[in-house]
């Protein structure tokens, strides 16, 4: 970037929806939070989801699944990456029909979006995880997560779950899960990589949250509460998977034949060693800004990872994502896929089961209309070409 350049890129940064959004409280996509009608139909957009599901939810809860990490750096640069990445539609193509289909690790999907994992969904109701399992079945939607699909699967609930795992202590350990998890009925392993500690988390610190709540929810008004079991301190040294190495995907490729796929890949040397080690498909994700702050926005690491893993396995992504437009750039800079954590959570939080399809639904609905208003009648007709940077000026 030369300096008219990086002048003009200032110049355009402080007058951008965030950067008003930090002066004047101005909240993108939201006019007026009050004013939100409280039945399904209300939010327009998932930026009143989340409007209306703060108005619902306990503080403790909504600054858990809101938050980011220490000064959230990472958090708005997930969502400020798609403010200057801009789409470049073409015109004058047919695009009376549009089919939003991809087709991942073998798995035909009827759009290009996965619901993330996200621990603690029981903050905003008992049982979420079967919860949000029901709404993807629902919708054909793939759900990633820990637990609650088994139960679903068990019950002939034809949800499509990719279990989620922080790693497993031991070979033999990480063989036994496998071999569980495949007779639940998962069809994928997704392995969270950057999960090795517990993360310092200020809104949690100053809300005095215990992360045992994660699992009971916060206790109810005049509900005695519960022992502190984990309290939220700044900067603790709560380990989770310290000692995982890439020999993780060996072990679970030892015992079974569903593919694995590398959760929060950010740097392309990274990537080139998921596909050595036999990784089936990476995940570009720093959780949602949620476990280091300052790393780099996952819209912006996107298209190296991408040249770097060379097409020889599928590349998804997270972060930021609230619009169907997001979902055209991110795909526009090689995703395959996409998967969002907190959108679906605001529809929990708004409404339960039918907040998550009307979210999952929208979503759906808004990427449809961006693939074809930038003249593509599928995905395979989107590539770079369709994006620019705002701060590139020939
Ligand atoms: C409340 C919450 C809990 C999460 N828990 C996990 C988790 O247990 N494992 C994981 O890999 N990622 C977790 N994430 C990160 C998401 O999977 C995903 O990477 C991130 O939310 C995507 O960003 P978005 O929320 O802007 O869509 C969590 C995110 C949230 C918001």
């Amino acid at each position: 970037m030369n300096r008219r350049d990086a002048f003009r890129y200032l110049s355009w940064a402080a007058a951008s929806p965030l950067a008003l959004s930090a002066q004047q409280g101005f909240q993108e996509g939201v006019e007026d939070p009050a004013a939100i009608p409280d039945n399904l139909d209300g939010p327009v957009n998932v930026h009143e989801f989340e409007a209306l599901a703060k108005r619902k939810l306990h503080k403790m809860a909504y600054d858990f699944i809101a938050g980011g990490v220490e000064d959230e750096k990472t958090l708005r640069a997930n969502i400020e990456a798609y403010h200057r990445v801009f789409l470049v539609p073409r015109v004058m193509r047919d695009v009376s029909q549009v089919d939003t289909s991809v087709e991942i690790l073998g798995q035909k999907l009827d759009s290009p979006i996965l619901i993330a994992p996200t621990g603690g969904k029981n903050l905003v109701m008992p049982n979420a995880d079967e919860v949000v399992g029901q709404a993807a079945a629902a919708n054909n939607t793939i759900m990633i997560s820990a637990g609650g699909a088994d139960k679903l699967i068990g019950e002939g609930v034809a949800l499509n779950w990719w279990t989620n795992t922080t790693g497993s202590a031991s070979k033999t350990q990480a063989q036994s899960y496998a071999r569980r998890v495949v007779d639940r009925g998962a069809k994928v392993i997704t392995i969270t990589a950057d999960n090795e500690y517990q993360s310092n988390r200020d809104r949690n610190n100053r809300n005095r949250f215990d992360y045992g709540m994660m699992g009971t929810g916060v206790p109810k008004p005049g509900q005695p509460a519960a022992p502190p079991r984990m309290p939220a301190k700044p900067a603790m040294w709560i380990p989770h998977t310290p000692q995982m190495t890439w020999e993780m995907i060996e072990w679970y490729k030892s015992a079974v034949k569903i593919p694995v796929v590398v959760k929060c890949i950010m740097a392309p040397e990274d990537a080139e060693l998921a596909v050595q080690r036999g990784a089936d498909a990476i995940v570009v994700s720093n959780h949602g800004g949620r476990q280091l702050d300052g790393v780099m926005a996952t819209l912006d690491a996107l298209p190296d990872i991408v040249d770097a893993v060379g097409g020889k396995i599928p590349v998804l992504m997270d972060g930021g994502i609230r619009r169907g437009g997001d979902i055209l750039k991110a795909l526009s800079l090689g995703a395959k896929a996409i998967l969002i954590g907190r959108a679906p959570l605001w529809g929990l939080g708004a409404f339960g089961q039918p907040g998550v399809e009307r979210v999952i639904q929208m979503l759906k609905a808004e990427f449809k209309l961006a693939l074809a208003l930038a003249g593509c009648k599928d995905v395979t007709e989107v590539n770079r070409r369709l994006v620019r940077r705002q701060y590139k000026f020939a």
